[in-house]
């Protein structure tokens, strides 16, 4: 095992209408009937919209076994599991499966974490040569480094870059590979969001749950804090990413309480947010704890701001995408509807080569019947695939957890895998 290179860069930054009710019996007889068929109606709304929604996306089939998970990435027994050390890698089966056809010559992890889909996915390919490494979170970088060492075999060539995936091409380049400078990469993988690590850890300011410094950097280095957000960002501009970013239908109530805040000295800690979230928040909205999702909605506006995610996520796919060898592929784990819209526009985009595209339309209708059975013969986790001139996206509709895997680890539930693969 060579580490060549481990690159800090503090420079290289990176209805029901009423009926009309005429009398006693008939008002008690009519009440009660509305209020099943309300009960009904709703029940039957909530099955059509849960049908719905499985139509939209490929529900995995796969065991989740979580004390095999921690002692295959960790190699420590699940009861010494906690997640402020360890992240469990989600969806990992199905991580496997997308590479699992490829011969892995050269792997790029973008979202390093603590190293749980680098470590399998290395396990799993002896016959890679190159890996690469990227996360702007230095801690991600030392909880991750051991744990590569203690699966790396002979002759592979690491490269751990504290970086942003944006800049995955110079990265590369920079590496003076000639393998990987010529952007022939067989395997690239996105897991966006947050590690248990950085959630869990109160002075980050990401979780809902913790007192800490209204921070949410993703890499410590970088300028821009929530707090600067909160407190001296135009009242339009507070307002626009609370509703853009958090998707928040109360976002107009809660820039001007945030604004008015100003006045008494501004936001200064999560609490101050969450108390001030709890005090806005309608008490019949959502239930009981509705301010929660309030307040998560909130908490996303602000990161997705803090560290520009939307547009780093898009100019980071096309990147992503030049650095990949003729059939190599590009899989991402995504945890939101803004990411996983800006993922698969993109897919689409990419493969059509810069011509807007409707989802499911066949590009070419002889070379999707032969190779989409082809495909699946050889791969059984394709159902329905996308064919474009540059690409196909092998994922028609997003791949999500196990019912099984969303019981046993809270945090994959909204995740949905999307992959690429270059022509
Ligand atoms: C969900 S975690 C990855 C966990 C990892 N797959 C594992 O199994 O341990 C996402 C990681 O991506 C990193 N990250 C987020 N945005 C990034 C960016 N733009 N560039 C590089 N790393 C980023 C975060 O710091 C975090 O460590």
């Amino acid at each position: 095992m060579t580490i060549l290179s481990k690159i800090s860069s503090s420079s290289l930054l990176i209805s029901l209408s009423p009926k009309l009710i005429h009398g006693t019996n008939s008002f008690l007889l009519s009440r009660s009937t509305t209020t099943t068929t309300l009960r009904i109606t709703s029940k039957k709304e909530k099955a059509k919209a849960a049908l719905a929604k499985e139509k939209r996306r490929t529900r995995s089939d796969k065991h989740f076994n979580k004390d095999a998970i921690i002692q295959h990435c960790f190699g420590t027994h699940s009861d010494n599991y906690t997640s402020r050390t360890h992240h469990i890698p989600v969806m990992l089966a199905e991580v496997l499966d997308v590479f699992s056809n490829t011969s892995l010559t050269s792997f790029v992890d973008c979202t390093l974490g603590a190293a749980g889909h680098s470590t399998a996915v290395i396990r799993s390919h002896p016959e890679l040569k190159y890996f690469v490494g990227m996360d702007v979170d230095p801690m991600a970088h030392d909880m991750a480094q051991p744990r590569l060492n203690a699966v790396l075999h002979d002759g592979v060539k690491v490269f751990t870059i504290l970086r942003n995936f944006r800049l995955i091409k110079s990265v590369l380049g920079e590496t003076g590979d000639q393998h990987l400078v010529d952007a022939a990469v067989d395997g690239i993988l996105m897991d966006l969001g947050m590690s248990s690590m950085q959630v869990d850890n109160p002075q980050r300011g990401f979780s809902v749950l913790g007192d800490g410094p209204l921070d949410m950097r993703m890499d410590p280095q970088a300028s821009l804090k929530a707090e600067d957000i909160l407190n001296s960002w135009p009242d339009s501009e507070v307002g626009r990413i609370l509703r853009d970013y958090g998707e928040e239908s109360n976002w107009r109530t809660l820039q001007k309480k945030i604004v008015e805040a100003r006045l008494h000295g501004g936001l200064h800690s999560t609490s101050d947010l969450l108390d001030l979230i709890r005090c806005v928040t309608p008490a019949m909205k959502g239930g009981r704890q509705g301010w929660i999702k309030t307040a998560t909605r909130v908490f996303q506006a602000l990161r997705i701001a803090v560290n520009d995610e939307l547009k780093t996520l898009e100019d980071s796919l096309y990147s992503c995408f030049d650095c990949l060898a003729p059939g190599g592929r590009l899989a991402v784990i995504s945890f939101h509807s803004l990411e996983d819209r800006m993922v698969k526009q993109t897919f689409l985009d990419i493969v059509k080569g810069g011509q807007a595209v409707e989802e499911g339309e066949s590009f070419n209708n002889d070379l999707k019947k032969t190779s989409n059975n082809e495909m699946k013969r050889k791969e059984a986790w394709i159902k329905q695939v996308i064919h474009g001139s540059n690409g196909t996206i092998l994922t028609k509709r997003p791949i999500t957890p196990s019912g099984e895997e969303e019981k046993l680890n809270r945090r994959s539930r909204s995740a949905k895998l999307r992959v690429i693969q270059k022509h």
